[in-house]
């Protein structure tokens, strides 16, 4: 037998569901029973009723899923961090407050939106504060809905999402630590980003363009503001999938974000906005060889502590209601 037939063997004698990000390895991506994007998998895994969630994706959506089903067992055959996520702990969220707080605006004029690539911690405190969450499907009806606030947003932790979106409401917005005047601003941005998302330059919508007359470029909002200025369409994952296939299949595309997702699209007319292959080194830490391991500590018992999602009682509790004030929308 082959380690996928081992797995496949293995998890028909479990109660458990392998859930996965549409950035993994194809031969992860094609072992699961529940895929989508982040927003999907939030919602999908929740409603899920195995015991067992073997989570292949990075840690702040098994944290996720723990938050909104404490009662099920998250596994994660790795528990790589997304470059983003890490990028803003309570002591940088903290420290960015006093600096807002320092421009004249206090806590209770602040209304925090923290996107879901955050750790648990950052959403707990968010949630403390009265915020939300949200992803890249859903900020727009949530940042118009935090607009009724009538209070300043505090978007944590990638700058990009924040500016894109503050641009397509007609909003301003700022970066904290930039010349801006933070008090001008709608929306108030922290200085995170996705590295792999930063790969796409004019550059090559140039090169794509030049080489293409009619070539479309589609991209992810994580995109440089530049770019998703020059695009002819921003949308999440699953939205950006959602237009590649309702494409002509003779329509060339070239789409700005990650590898693996795009390479598993119409493979003919559709092309990576990037010279480099734009993987996501934490989603592709997950193998198949951690999936089969995963899946047999659970049939022997011996499931491997750090690769389980526990975390405390009240930290679930606040983080829960920001995940929850943004599934309500
Ligand atoms: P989605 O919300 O589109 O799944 O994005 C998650 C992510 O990490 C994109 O880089
Ligand atoms: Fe994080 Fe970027 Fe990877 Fe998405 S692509 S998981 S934002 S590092």
């Amino acid at each position: 037998m082959n380690l996928k037939e081992e797995i496949l063997k293995l998890k028909s004698e479990l109660d458990l569901t392998i859930v996965a990000h549409y950035y993994q390895r194809d031969e992860v991506f094609e072992l699961a029973d529940i895929t989508g994007d982040s927003l999907e998998l939030a919602k999908r895994a929740k409603s899920c009723s195995s015991k067992f969630i073997v989570f292949c994706g990075v840690g702040f959506m098994g944290e996720s899923v723990k938050v909104l089903s404490p009662n099920k067992r998250v596994i994660m055959p790795k528990v790589a961090c997304c470059a983003m996520a890490r990028m803003i702990d309570l002591e940088y969220f903290e420290k960015s407050l006093r600096q807002i707080n320092e421009a004249g605006i206090k806590n209770e004029d602040i209304f925090p939106i923290t996107y879901i690539n955050s750790s648990v911690h950052i959403k707990a405190k968010v949630g403390q504060m009265g915020g939300t969450v949200c992803t890249s499907s859903n900020a727009y009806k949530i940042i118009k809905k935090a607009l009724k606030s009538n209070k300043k947003i505090f978007f944590v932790p990638d700058r990009c999402l924040g500016q894109n979106f503050a641009k397509q409401m007609n909003l301003q917005s700022c970066v904290l630590g930039d010349k801006k005047d933070i008090t001008k601003a709608d929306i108030i941005c922290f200085n995170g980003f996705c590295s792999v998302h930063q790969l796409f330059t004019l550059e090559d919508i140039e090169f794509y363009r030049n080489k293409y007359k009619d070539i479309l470029i589609a991209v992810h909002p994580e995109c440089d503001p530049i770019i998703c200025d020059n695009a002819d369409f921003v949308g999440s994952t699953s939205q950006l999938i959602k237009y590649i296939k309702d494409l002509d299949p003779n329509q060339k595309i070239a789409v700005g974000t990650e590898y693996n997702m795009v390479n598993r699209l119409r493979k003919n007319n559709t092309y990576i906005l990037s010279s480099t292959k734009a993987e996501c080194p934490t989603m592709n830490e997950t193998t198949l060889e951690n999936l089969y391991e995963t899946i047999k500590s659970i049939k022997d018992d011996n499931i491997n502590k750090e690769k389980e999602i526990f975390i405390d009682e009240d930290t679930v509790k606040w983080a829960k209601i920001a995940l929850e004030r943004m599934l309500e929308v």
